[in-house]
This record gives C-alpha cells, structure tokens and sequence, in this order.
C-alpha cells in the first residue's frame, strides 16, 4: 500500500449562485472541495492549513480512523480547532475500508462549503464484486443559502427559532439551471449509449434528506457507505447527509436529454422546504435543441419511498465479505432522539429549540473530550450518559410529552471490544421528524427498523442478524425507531449525532468513550506532535 499526500488549504473564495456572488470558505477554492482518491488500507496525509479567520476541523466521515482518533475531527470531541494561520496534519489508515465516504469540515456549518468525496478504491489486482463499469462519476449532493451560512446558525440560535432553510440543492456546486442567469449551468451527465457508469452519490446536504432519481434510467445499487450491498434495482435513491450510494447506470436509451432531479424527504415539519435540485443526464450526439425527458419527482412527504429503499438494503454478505454480525450483547442500549424547547430568557419568544438524546441536550466542552480522556483531565466531561431513558415516556404519543431536558457533557463508556445494540428511538416531543444519526469509529449493523414505539418483547424476534445492511449513519423513521449493531473494537472517543445539522448544534449528540484494550494494538496511538490546542 502506498501513502498519499494531500494539501488541503482552507482559504476564502468568491463564488456566484443564484445571480449573487458572496465569499465562501473552501477547500484549496473549490465548491465542492476536491475529491480525495486513495485505495483500500493506504496510509493518508492530509495537511490542513488555515487561511481564514474562522476556527476549522476537517471530518473523514465513515472513515474508521483505527487506532487514531486524534485524525478524526470533530471539534472539541477529538481535536481542538485549526487556529487562523495554523496547520495540522491528519494522519489515518483506510484499514479494510473501499467504497464511497465523504470529507466535511465538522466545526459550526462551515461544512455548507467545505466538503468533498472520498473514493477508496479496492486493493490492486481485488475486483469490484459487480461488473466493472465503463466509467465513474461522483456526484455531490449540497445545499446553497444566499446568506452566511455562519450568519444563518448565528441568527437561529441569538432568536431560538430555526434556521432559514437553503436556497438552493446542488449538483457538484451547480445549482442551476438558474432563469435569468445565463452565466450559471446545470450539472450535466455526459454518456455514451451502451456504456455503463458507476455514479457514487454523496449527500453533503446541511440540513436534508433527499431522493435522487434520473429520469427513464433506473439504478443499481452495490455499496452504501462504503460497504458492498446485494445489488439491488430502484429509480429512486434516498440518502441522509452525511450518506453515501454508489449505483451503476446503463447508458441504454440510445440518445436524449434526462432530467436528474434532486428533491428532499420531510414528512411531518412544518418548515418543508421543497426546492428541487436539478441537473441533466446527456447522451452524446444529442442536439441542443432536444427537449429534456421529465420525471416524477417523490413528493416531500414520501415516507413508502424511504421504507422501501431502507429495507432494500442488505449486505453482501459474501465469502470475500462476510457480514460479522455480532451474534451477543454486552451493553442493551436505548436512546430517545429528538427536538423539544427550553425556557430562554434572552430569546424572541422566551423559548429556543433544542435537541436531546434520552433528554441530554449535550453541550460542547472547551477542551477536546480525547485529550481530556488521554491525558486524564478532571471537569470536563462525566461518564455517566443514560444508557436508558430516564423517564419512559409514550415516545410517539401526541406532543407535548416530557419535554423536559437537562445539559450535559456526558459519554457512555463501553469495554474494550465489547458489543453493542443501540435502539434509537424517535420521539415525538413537538413533533416527529425523521433523524439521519451518525457514529463515528465504527460501522455497525442495522438489524431492525419500525415505526411506533420499540416493543423490547416482540421486534427484536424480527432482527436480521444475518446480512444486515452495514453503515456509518442511518435514517431512523419518523415517529419509529432502528436497531443497530457494533463491537466497540477502536478504543478513542466517538461522537455520535443527528446529521441534521441544525440538530447537532441544538444538542442532537453525545459521544462514546471506548476503554484501551489490553493488549499491544488494543490502546489508542500517542497524540501527534502538532496536534492543534485550545
Ligand atoms: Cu459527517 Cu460528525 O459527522
């Protein structure tokens, strides 16, 4: 395996959308940020440097960072911020891990611009498990305000009330076609007919579910989150931020132009934002004037969509890649994710949104969690997160129920290779809202999913333990709940979180402390020398 170098300069950019032009914090000044190649188990170097005035991390999403969670990002949950005018280099291995992730900055909403794929391709000389397409296309999924996006968080959290919702989807940076904007282009899929294309779809949204779909082309599904599924034929994909699909399409219609529509999945909030996204698949030799071929776009509320999608995905589950479901439990957890309100006297209304998990609201220390593990520091987290809620509730009852929430800078602590089953429960304190929930560290199995309150009694008899599909973040159903899997075999601290990010910053999130192991590869690896500090 070999070692790739990358520089990733975080500078200030001009850039036009929608007829405005506004500067954006980018990556090497590119929207999205530049696709990071590399191959399975090959050691990656990435040296951050800082030229803007605002504090960044960078987040190697879904990589599994073994051993050296100093490289995994989150602001003050593994690193202290990139300082203006400083660097950091991250450090990891892609150990065992191919397929499809994504790259995002992980400190306030900087990740609305910076952000980028990463495509782990197989061990030379190792195939694909499925027919080697023609041709390979990554294809961004974003999200576009008008307004700073720093300015958009800042103004939701001084009035409590949510954020402005974007202006726009995006389809690698395009947001187009824009009437009046000649200036501005719609994404374009150029194929050749009888060609096959591996198209590897990112969600780099902020705060959206989406579907994806191509008109009169239907897709087939081979990895999500870089792990290989059983193939599976759909015309729709649904995919929550910070979620990956890599599909293979087949260039059969000869010629014509085909819309590639981009549209969000909301299906109780009040607050639907409904623009769709739009770009264009384009056979060669096609003339200009040819009329674009339509699709029916799911309606925002399209919940049958999502279930049949999410249900549809298995693991491989091959020899070459066997599903290591773990077949015991040593910590049973259960976690109420969702939205409620605290009193704020400071606020518009007198109250703000906030976000808790088995009624924490977590709120962000100032020292990183891992220092503060590694080197012992007292008073800046406790270890004593609810494993269970502390008040059972009618989790999808009529709102308002139990909204009372407390803060707190808490992690559950799990033994050294032990394993886990998460149930996350969404509840319906305000309202209901589907919760696309991130680990870091691990992937772990989703071995159920349902809607209405978890019955411990009668739906794990129904857990698929056997080819699972595997992940880094998962939808869980609105008003319902998913099961999941892991074995807590990466010892560092792990953050865990709705990718909505207006969930995140509104206290969606707590982290796992896994314990060193005992043996010589069991601990975590010494911080690096250059390792930013607070
Ligand atoms: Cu992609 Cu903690 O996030």
């Amino acid at each position: 395996c070999k070692i790739r170098h990358y520089s990733f300069t975080v500078v200030l950019k001009n850039t036009t959308r929608l007829c405005a032009t506004k500067p954006i914090v980018t990556v090497n000044g590119k929207f999205p940020g530049p696709t990071l190649y590399a191959r399975e188990d090959d050691n990656v170097l990435v040296r951050v440097t800082n030229h803007v005035q605002y504090n960044v991390t960078i987040h190697w999403h879904g990589v599994r960072q073994f051993r050296t969670g100093w490289s995994d990002g989150p602001a003050y949950i593994t690193q202290c911020p990139i300082q203006p005018g400083q660097n950091f280099l991250y450090n990891f291995t892609l150990t065992g891990q191919r397929g499809t992730l994504l790259w995002h900055a992980h400190i306030s909403w900087l990740r609305s611009t910076m952000h980028g794929a990463i495509v782990i391709l197989p061990k030379k000389s190792v195939p694909y498990p499925f027919p080697k397409p023609d041709k390979e296309k990554v294809i961004i999924l974003g999200e576009w305000w008008k307004a700073d996006t720093e300015a958009v968080v800042n103004q939701a959290m001084q009035t409590g009330l949510p954020p402005n919702i974007s202006d726009a989807h995006t389809i690698n940076g395009h947001a187009g076609p824009v009437p009046n904007c000649s200036s501005e282009g719609a994404y374009t899929l150029h194929v050749q007919n009888g060609r096959t294309y591996l198209l590897r779809v990112v969600n780099a949204a902020v705060n959206d579910e989406l579907f994806f779909k191509i008109a009169g082309h239907n897709l087939t599904v081979v990895e999500v989150d870089a792990a290989y599924t059983k193939p599976f034929k759909t015309d729709t994909l649904f995919l929550g931020p910070g979620q990956t699909t890599t599909a293979l399409l087949t260039a059969d219609q000869g010629i014509g132009k085909y819309l590639i529509a981009i549209s969000p999945f909301m299906d109780t909030i009040v607050a639907v934002d409904n623009l769709t996204g739009m770009g264009f698949l384009r056979y060669n030799h096609t003339l200009a004037f040819t009329p674009t071929t339509l699709t029916s776009i799911p309606p925002v509320n399209a919940t049958a969509v999502t279930s049949v999608f999410s249900e549809a995905l298995r693991s491989l589950n091959s020899k070459e890649y066997p599903a290591n479901v773990p077949l015991t439990v040593d910590h049973s957890l259960f976690f109420t994710i969702g939205v409620g309100i605290n009193p704020c006297a400071t606020c518009f209304n007198g109250s703000r949104g906030v976000a808790a998990i088995n009624n924490v609201s977590f709120v962000m220390p100032t020292t990183a969690l891992l220092q503060a593990h590694y080197y012992s520091i007292k008073g800046v987290f406790t270890d004593d997160f609810p494993g269970q809620p502390l008040i059972p509730f009618n989790y999808t009852g009529t709102p308002p129920s139990n909204l009372q929430t407390m803060n707190g800078t808490r992690v559950y602590r799990l033994a050294y290779n032990s394993t886990v089953q998460l149930v996350i429960q969404g509840n319906s304190i305000i309202a209901p809202e589907s919760h696309p929930t991130h680990l870091h560290g691990f992937n772990f199995f989703v071995i159920g999913r349902g809607v209405g309150n978890f019955d411990p009694n009668k739906d794990p008899l129904k857990f698929n333990l056997v080819d699972p599909v595997e992940r880094n973040t998962i939808s869980v159903p609105t008003a319902g709940w998913t099961a999941i899997r892991f074995r807590a075999d990466n010892p560092g601290v792990w953050f865990f979180h709705c990718h909505l990010e207006v969930h995140t910053t509104w206290g969606l999130k707590m982290a796992f402390l896994v314990d060193n192991g005992k043996g010589p590869n069991e601990s975590i690896l010494p911080p690096p020398i250059d390792l930013p500090q607070c």
